[in-house]
C-alpha cells in the first residue's frame, strides 16, 4: 500500500488544480442556481461557516455537487455508494489541498500535510506507528487517568463555587495536556491557567488562518488579509518557539520514557535506518500537539452536550460505568474498551458531527467515479462526512436524531462499508484513533460516574468552525453524584498520585 501511495502525487501541476481540468464532464455535476461571473456561488454564502454551508447545498443539490469561488471550482461528494468508490486505495489517494495544504507553512511534510510522494511520510509513519500500538496505549492509561484528574479537581471547584463549566475550554485544556504528557513529557500547565494557554490562543489562531485563505481570491489575499497574515506569521513563530523549546530540554535532558518525541529523536527506520531531520521533527511535534488534541477536544465536547440533552441516555451510560467499573477508583486499561454503550455514544456524536468533517481524496489515474463521473488523474473532490453519516438512504429517514444504539455490533454490521469516516480513509486515516477513543471514552466514563450534567434549557447548538468543529457556548452545570460506596477523598487523592505509577491493577478485577 505504501509503495503504491508513494506513486501518487509524482509528475502532477503543483498548487491548486481546479475541478474543470480534472472532470471532462463537470458540466453534469450540479451546482448552486444563483452562479455571479467571477465570483462565483457566493451569493447567501457564510464565510465563517463554510462546511455547514456546504451542507445546505449538499442537502439541495445532491449526493455530488460543486461550488466555485473567484475562479476555483470544487467537487463535494456525500452519497454513499460515490464515497466507498473514492475509499478504493487502488484507484483514490489522500488529497492535500485547501484547508490541509494551507497548514503547510506551519506543519510542511509533518504526517498530516506530507504530500503522498514525499519520502517523509513514510518514514515518519513506520518510525511513529509503534507509538499507537496496543502496549504503547497500555503505557498511556496511567497518564491519561492522571490529566483527567486534574479535570475533576478542576470541575470539582468550579461546582464548589456554584460555576457551570466551559465544557469546549476545558476539554481543550484537557486533551492539550494529555497528548504533552503522553507523547512528550511536557506540561502545559493548562489547568493552572484562568485563559487558555497561548499555544492554544496561536493554534486556533492558524486554523482559523488556513480556513480563511479559502474563502478570498487567491491572488488578492495577501492585501485582504494583511493583518491577519501578520497575525498568523506571529501565531507560526510562537508555536515553533514552543516546540523548539520543547525539543531542545528533551536533548539536554537525554532521552524520555519512550515516548513519541524520543521515537522522533532517536528511533532509526526498523529497514533503512533511516531518522527524521532536525526540521521534520519540529513538524510532527506541532502536527501532533495539534492533530492529537483538536479534534478529540471537539468529540469529547459534542459527546457532553448529547449526554447533557438526552438524560435517559446519561443514565444507561452511567449504569453501564457503574456495573462495568464498580467501585473501582481507577480502571485500569482493559475496563475502558469494555464500556460498550460510551463508546456507542462517542460514535453517534462523532456521526453527526465529525470533527474533522471533510477529507479530500484525488484519482491516481485516469478513471470513472462510481462508474459515472471520468475524473483525469490527480482530479480531486471533498468528502462532506457530515452528510455521509446522515444519508438517509443509509441512516434512515431520523439520520439527524441522535440514537447510540445505531452503534451496536449488529447495526453496524448490516450497514455497507465506508459509511462511517470520522477518521478518514485508507492509508492515510488518523494514526491517533486508538488514542483518541480511548481517552474520550476513559473521560466520558469519569465524568458519568462522577456527574449529573445539566445543560441550560435555552442553548441552542452552534457549532463553530475553524477547519475542525466545536460546539460554541456550550457551559453545562454540575451536580455531584452520590455515590453509594467509597470515599470520594481516597479516590480524588489517588486519581491525581495515579500518573505516576499507572492504575493500581490490584483494585481492577
Ligand atoms: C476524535 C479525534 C480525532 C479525529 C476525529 C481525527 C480525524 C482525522 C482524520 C479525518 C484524518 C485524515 C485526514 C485526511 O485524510 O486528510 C486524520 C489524520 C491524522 N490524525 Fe487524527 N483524528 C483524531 C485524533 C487524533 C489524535 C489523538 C492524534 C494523535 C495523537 C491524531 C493524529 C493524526 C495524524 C498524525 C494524521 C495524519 C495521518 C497520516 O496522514 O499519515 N489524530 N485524523
Amino acid at each position: 500500500m505504501a509503495e503504491t501511495t508513494q506513486a501518487t502525487g509524482a509528475g502532477l501541476p503543483r498548487g491548486f488544480r481546479s475541478a474543470e481540468q480534472g472532470w471532462p464532464e463537470l458540466h453534469r455535476i450540479p451546482h448552486p442556481p444563483r452562479r455571479v461571473p467571477l465570483l462565483g456561488d457566493v451569493l447567501g454564502a457564510d464565510r465563517r461557516r463554510p462546511l455547514q454551508d456546504s451542507m445546505r447545498y449538499g442537502r439541495e443539490l445532491g449526493p455530488i455537487f460543486r461550488r466555485r469561488a473567484f475562479g476555483k471550482e470544487f467537487v463535494f461528494v456525500w452519497g454513499a455508494p460515490l464515497v466507498a468508490d473514492l475509499a478504493d486505495e487502488s484507484r483514490f489517494a489522500k488529497h492535500v489541498g485547501l484547508g490541509v495544504a494551507n497548514l503547510r507553512p506551519l506543519a510542511g511534510d509533518g504526517l498530516f500535510t506530507a504530500y503522498n510522494h514525499e519520502p517523509n511520510w513514510q518514514l515518519a509513519h513506520d518510525v511513529l506507528a509503534p507509538g499507537f500500538s496496543r502496549e504503547a496505549m497500555e503505557g498511556y492509561h496511567g497518564m491519561m487517568l492522571a490529566v483527567a484528574g486534574r479535570l475533576t479537581d478542576h470541575w470539582d471547584r468550579q461546582l464548589a463555587a456554584g460555576r457551570t463549566v466551559d465544557v469546549p475550554g476545558d476539554m481543550t485544556r484537557l486533551t492539550l495536556e494529555t497528548i504533552a504528557r503522553t507523547g512528550f513529557g511536557h506540561d502545559f500547565g493548562s489547568f493552572e491557567r484562568h485563559r487558555l494557554h497561548p499555544f492554544v490562543t496561536a493554534m486556533v489562531g492558524t486554523l482559523t488562518y488556513a480556513q480563511r485563505l479559502n474563502s478570498v481570491p487567491g491572488p488578492l489575499a495577501p492585501l485582504l488579509l494583511r493583518t491577519a497574515a501578520r497575525r498568523n506569521a506571529a501565531d507560526t513563530a510562537y508555536l515553533d518557539r514552543t516546540v523548539d523549546e520543547l525539543v531542545a530540554a528533551r536533548r539536554r535532558s537525554g532521552g524520555g520514557d519512550g515516548d513519541l518525541l524520543d521515537r522522533m529523536l532517536a528511533t532509526a527506520h526498523p529497514v533503512t535506518g533511516e531518522r527524521l531531520s532536525a526540521e521534520n521533527v519540529r513538524k510532527q511535534v506541532i502536527t501532533f500537539l495539534v492533530a492529537g488534541h483538536e479534534t478529540t477536544s471537539g468529540a469529547l465536547s459534542f459527546a457532553l452536550y448529547y449526554l447533557a440533552r438526552h438524560p435517559e441516555v446519561a443514565a444507561r451510560a452511567r449504569a453501564e460505568v457503574d456495573r462495568v467499573w464498580g467501585d473501582t477508583p481507577l480502571p485500569g486499561y482493559d475496563r475502558i474498551a469494555r464500556l460498550r454503550y460510551v463508546r456507542r455514544v462517542l460514535d453517534e456524536s462523532l456521526r453527526l458531527w465529525p470533527t474533522a468533517p471533510a477529507f479530500a481524496r484525488e484519482a491516481r489515474q485516469d478513471t470513472v467515479l462510481a462508474g459515472e463521473h471520468p475524473m483525469r488523474r490527480g482530479a480531486w473532490a471533498l468528502v462532506l462526512t457530515p452528510l455521509l453519516h446522515r444519508e438517509p438512504e443509509v441512516w434512515g429517514e431520523d439520520a439527524e436524531r441522535f440514537d447510540p444504539d445505531r452503534f451496536t455490533a449488529a447495526a453496524v454490521r448490516a450497514r455497507p462499508p465506508h459509511t462511517f469516516k470520522p477518521f478518514g480513509t485508507g492509508a492515510r486515516a488518523c494514526i491517533g484513533r486508538q488514542f483518541a477513543l480511548h481517552e474520550a471514552t476513559l473521560v466520558l466514563g469519569l465524568l458519568l460516574r462522577r456527574y449529573e450534567l445539566h445543560a441550560d434549557p435555552g442553548y441552542r447548538l452552534a457549532v463553530g468552525e475553524r477547519l475542525t468543529l466545536m460546539p460554541e457556548g456550550l457551559r453545562l452545570r454540575l451536580e455531584r453524584r452520590q455515590r453509594p460506596v467509597s470515599t470520594p477523598g481516597d479516590d480524588d487523592a489517588r486519581l491525581r498520585r495515579v500518573g505516576a505509577t499507572g492504575p493500581d491493577r490490584a483494585t481492577d478485577v
